[in-house]
């Protein structure tokens, strides 16, 4: 690989999807015949500042996931990921390559990210910026409800940002980030490194690199390949 600073992308796929309800762990579950994680990892590997790959996979799915990405052209490093999403990303830290120097982490329940979010928020951080992450603008009021059911707040909704991945960052802030809340279970690596007091910047996200969660989003992303395959692009 030599000396040249790499581009990694750590993907967090250890997760049991019970939202999607029973059966097998959710990036193995599959979207239009192909498992979820096989299309995510696909997508990354076509993005042009990607050079090296870290998935980490429940501990029972590592053989099975490493026969599955064997056909992708880019390094890949199958880890086993943790109890919590933060300790999948913490798992995966341990495993890149001493080049890189800027790391993205990506959920796997996010396969259909088109490659341009990828290049954008890597293209920041290459830039200089130290935290980046893809958003959107929420289309739904959003209220603050206390435990009894009754609204305390409507918030500003053109302030309110929903948030994507992948999320880019400078691999030194990521890594002290991770090793100051040991144990912890952040949902977002930015959160993590927002209580370290760096600046997080924010880029233009996109709409079908929606999060698989229900039943509902996979039919979405049914048919969003379906309408990809049929323009001639890759699913
Ligand atoms: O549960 P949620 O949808 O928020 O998970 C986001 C991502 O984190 C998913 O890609 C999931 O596989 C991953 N995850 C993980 N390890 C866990 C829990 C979730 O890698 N223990």
């Amino acid at each position: 690989m030599g000396d040249a600073p790499l581009t990694a992308v750590i993907v967090p796929a250890a997760g049991r999807g019970e939202r999607l309800g029973p059966g097998a762990p959710k990036a193995l579950r599959t979207l239009a015949g192909q498992p979820i994680l096989l299309h995510a990892v696909r997508n990354l590997a076509t993005a042009r500042d990607v050079d090296v790959i870290v998935v980490a996979v429940p501990e029972e799915a590592v053989e099975e996931s490493r026969a599955l990405l064997a056909g992708i052209e880019m390094p890949i490093t199958i880890v086993s990921g943790g109890d919590t999403r933060q300790d999948s990303v913490a798992r995966a830290l341990l495993a890149l390559p001493p080049e890189v120097d800027v790391v993205l982490v990506h959920d796997a329940a996010r396969p259909l990210v088109p490659a341009e979010v990828v290049d954008r928020v890597a293209a920041a951080v290459r830039g200089g910026a130290e935290a980046v992450i893809p958003t959107l603008g929420v289309v739904d009021t959003i209220k603050e409800v206390d435990g009894e059911g009754v609204v305390r707040a409507t918030l500003d909704r053109s302030r309110l940002h929903a948030v994507q991945t992948p999320q880019g960052f400078a691999r030194d802030l990521l890594q002290r980030a991770h090793a100051a809340s040991d144990g912890g279970d952040a949902t977002d690596d930015a959160g993590m490194v927002e209580r370290m007091g760096a600046t997080v910047h924010v880029v233009p996200g996109h709409e079908e690199a929606f999060k698989i969660t229900r039943p509902l989003d996979l039919v979405l992303a049914e048919a969003i390949l379906v309408r990809r395959r049929a323009s001639g692009g890759v699913g």
